[in-house]
């Protein structure tokens, strides 16, 4: 046999194996599986060998028997395969994409779609941001008023606008489009079949019910939960930005109204972890609110910077009596919250609503598990670097070699890298409005950060992830992909 290495393999599996030795120039046709288990290999791991009188596919457990599927899949794409042994595993085990169905709303289909090719990149968290400002998806019973108000917004702002929150009125409803965009949301049913397509995949769906801000669509249909309920029309925030509506912490029919729907989300997804949100949450309403500044009394919680973390606590609390795990957006660890939550670091150096910022090692020494997102790294409606690029975005600068560079376990402790669980592709959408937009955002560059998940450290480096990335494009554009070039 003969080892080669990467840089000079005819093949171009995304993400790369761990270890791999090829036979040169040799191939069979032969593709009869044969499995076998074996205890010895890690979790989500697999040894896969593709000889002359068939392939034969080792692993522990059921995710590393469908993972050599997807590698055998990806060799044996015109039907016959290079012979080769591959043993191979995860560097990290959260592996997620995360997808905004809030701004614009995308659908069970493209939904499917998404997990289908996460799926194909090893990639097995989806994290579903179901509740925003701007729109609510999920039907929750008992709370008929939610999608009545909440999945629909009278207006959007149009095209090549960019409209915000701060913005006057009128500076608003100049770039408005004047299109009613809903009513959009997913039943029961709807999430029932997301889940089984998902877990056929072995992916892990991970709700996210944002509290105590990005709330104006709760607020839509149940204005008593607000601390002055005076803002317009019982509509969702129909611009783009973070709305300073935000959940009443004084108000104990609030915070139940929360119970009920996490108690229902708790029940209706089967995993350990939900993301209960906590980012960019203004405090302004709070600050004259009668209500909060007795809660703030009552609880001696100091002052309005006191009452997120009490709220926090008494989530992270509640899901653990569930047997569940908070999740959140990383500033909703300031303050005294329990070492059991995990955080999403997406922060670099900025505030988000003026709040204090950790770094992720920072973070970790204090023994929460992270999950990484950096928006210098991670946020796949930052502007891609392309030229002549049809689509709009947010802003930002992330070419994929950019993303390819990410390191997960940058200045993180080595007793405390343990914590970092793994990382994340986050596509938020205001600037994104269908499928094909999505989909140019999102591919190739959530190919750089599934392989960077897979691999970690070991990454064979960007040349050859490129070189690799030529011939997978064309796999991924084959499959109808809208994926975008590699400048
Ligand atoms: C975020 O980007 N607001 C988490
Ligand atoms: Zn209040």
């Amino acid at each position: 046999m003969n080892t080669i290495t990467l840089a000079l393999a005819a093949l171009t599996l995304i993400p790369a194996p761990q270890k791999m030795s090829v036979t040169d120039g040799a191939f069979t046709t032969n593709l009869t599986v044969t499995y076998t288990r074996d205890a010895k290999i890690p979790a989500e791991g697999y040894r896969l060998r593709v000889a002359a009188d068939g392939v034969k596919v080792w692993s522990s457990d059921e995710a590393g028997r469908f993972y050599a599927g997807e590698t055998l899949k990806q060799l044996a794409e015109k039907g016959c395969a290079p012979l080769v042994e591959i043993e191979d595993s995860p560097r990290y085990r959260w592996r997620g994409v995360h997808f905004d169905d809030c701004r614009h709303f995308f659908g069970k289909e493209e939904v499917m779609r998404t997990l289908d090719l996460m799926a194909m990149h090893k990639l097995n968290r989806f994290h579903w941001h179901l509740t925003e400002d701007q729109g609510w998806r999920l039907d929750i019973p008992g709370y008929p008023e939610l999608v009545k108000y909440g999945a629909v917004r009278s207006s959007s702002p149009r095209h090549g606008t960019r409209p915000n929150f701060w913005q006057s009125k009128d500076q608003w409803q100049a770039a408005s489009d004047g299109c009613r965009y809903g009513p959009f949301y997913y039943t029961e049913q709807d999430v029932k079949e997301v889940l089984a397509y998902a877990k056929a995949r072995h992916i892990e769906v991970v709700p996210e019910i944002e509290l105590p801000g990005h709330f104006q669509a709760v607020l839509a249909g149940y204005p008593e939960f607000a601390c002055q309920p005076d803002f317009a029309n019982r509509d969702p925030l129909c611009v783009w930005g973070i709305s300073e509506n935000v959940m009443c912490l004084g108000n104990d029919k609030a915070i139940k109204f929360m119970e009920d729907v996490l108690d229902y989300v708790t029940k209706t997804f089967p995993y350990e972890v939900v993301h209960i949100g906590g980012d960019e949450c203004p405090m302004t309403r709070w600050k004259t609110c009668p209500k909060c500044q007795a809660r703030i009394k009552s609880e001696k919680l100091g002052d309005v910077h006191g009452l997120q973390p009490w709220i926090t606590r008494h989530f992270v609390k509640f899901l653990e009596q569930r047997g569940k795990r908070a999740l959140g957006w990383d500033e909703y660890l300031l303050g005294d919250v329990p070492q059991s939550a995990i955080g999403m670091s997406w922060r670099v150096g900025h505030g988000g609503a003026g709040h204090k910022c950790l770094t992720p090692g920072e973070w970790a020494a204090k023994g929460h598990d992270i999950v990484m997102t950096p928006c210098s790294h991670c946020y796949l409606d930052y502007a891609q670097g392309l030229q002549d690029d049809p689509f709009q975005y947010i802003g930002g600068n992330l070419p994929i070699e950019k993303v390819y560079s990410l390191d997960l376990c940058a200045g993180v402790a080595e007793k405390d890298r343990m914590h970092i669980l793994g990382g994340q592709g986050n596509n938020w959408s205001e600037y994104t409005w269908n499928e094909y937009d999505l989909e140019w955002k999102m591919w190739p560059r959530m190919c750089a950060l599934a392989e960077v998940f897979w691999l970690g450290e070991a990454k064979p480096g960007y040349a050859d992830f490129k070189a690799r990335m030529q011939t997978h494009r064309k796999r991924l554009i084959a499959q109808n992909v809208n994926c975008a070039p590699i400048p």
